[in-house]
């Protein structure tokens, strides 16, 4: 059984679609203090799926817990957490004296609480696999550049993908494989939350080329808008997006389209204007794998 919150029923219908599988949604209440109560099947499967994205993750931490704690004693003996965005993997070490290293701790209590994690494109920066963000656990890291990469291709005939940073060099080499797209990286500065220098590859030619920036999240959507400006300054007849996890917070879109960015494809990980790619498949597929 797949159980969901039905803030994320798009995704969650065509996941148990996909999967075949019996979809329920998590009954929830608000009281006036903030506190939730939520209300399950009463009886759970002993196979049992929870579809929870990570966005605005401290407000649905609790009640992640909450479920998981209360899917165990209604009968899931076999407990998976879908988070197709996973947050808090972006702070993985003390970058200051003191400050607390949450990758570890979300995956302590993550790794508590559910027998496996399964999520999408996860920030992975200082460690190399999910698994040892869960300790004891299995974690299953996907990838959606491929799909990303497809949707371009159908989309922008010959584009060239550009990642607007080091590391989106896995994403732009994986989503350019399969269309045979060509690709390049830049680099990327961040000064502070909302204030990033970006810098195309020297030597890059883009005059009269359909430039599409790939990456795995936007955020405040800074660094693609820099990056899309260098791309139009060095001539790209067109700059569009491709990302994974839209978090596109408060005027993110409408700055990228300020900024002279055509199209903004997301893929439904995380519910958005901007979603073009389902991930329903690439999801069913691997718990196929996993529960087998
Ligand atoms: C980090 O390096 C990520 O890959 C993204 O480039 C970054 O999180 C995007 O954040 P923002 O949209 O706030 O610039």
């Amino acid at each position: 059984m797949l159980l969901a919150f039905d803030d994320e029923a798009v995704l969650a219908q065509r996941l148990a679609d996909a999967l075949a599988c019996p979809l329920a949604f998590i009954d929830r209440h608000r009281f006036p203090d903030g506190e939730s109560r939520l209300r399950l099947p009463p009886q759970l499967p002993e196979h049992t799926v929870l579809l929870r994205g990570l966005q605005q993750p401290n407000e649905k931490f609790t009640e992640l817990l909450l479920a998981a704690g209360g899917a165990r004693e209604l009968g899931a003996r076999r407990l998976t957490l879908v988070s197709p965005y996973l947050a808090y993997m972006r702070q993985d070490m003390a970058f200051t004296p003191g400050e607390v290293v949450s990758q570890r701790q979300v995956g302590r209590l993550l790794a508590a609480a559910f027998d496996a994690v399964v999520t999408v494109d996860p920030h992975l920066h200082r460690v190399a696999t999910l698994d040892e963000v869960l300790p004891g656990r299995r974690g299953v890291a996907l990838t959606a550049a491929p799909l990303l990469g497809d949707w371009v291709a159908t989309q922008r005939r010959g584009a060239l993908l550009l990642g607007p940073d080091e590391e989106a060099l896995q994403w732009v080499r994986a989503a350019a494989q399969r269309p045979g797209l060509a690709y390049a990286t830049c680099t990327k500065q961040r000064h502070a939350d909302r204030h990033v220098a970006v810098a195309l590859p020297e030597g890059l030619d883009l005059r009269g080329r359909p430039v599409v920036l790939l990456d795995d999240v936007a955020s405040t959507g800074h660094t693609l808008v820099e990056a899309a400006r260098e791309a139009l300054a060095r001539g790209a007849a067109s700059v569009d997006a491709a990302v994974t996890h839209a978090l596109l917070v408060d005027d993110a879109l409408a700055r990228l389209q300020a900024a002279g960015v055509g199209q903004v494809w997301s893929t439904d990980s995380v519910p958005h204007t901007t979603n073009a790619v389902s991930i329903a498949g690439l999801l069913a597929q691997a718990l196929h794998s996993l529960l087998s």
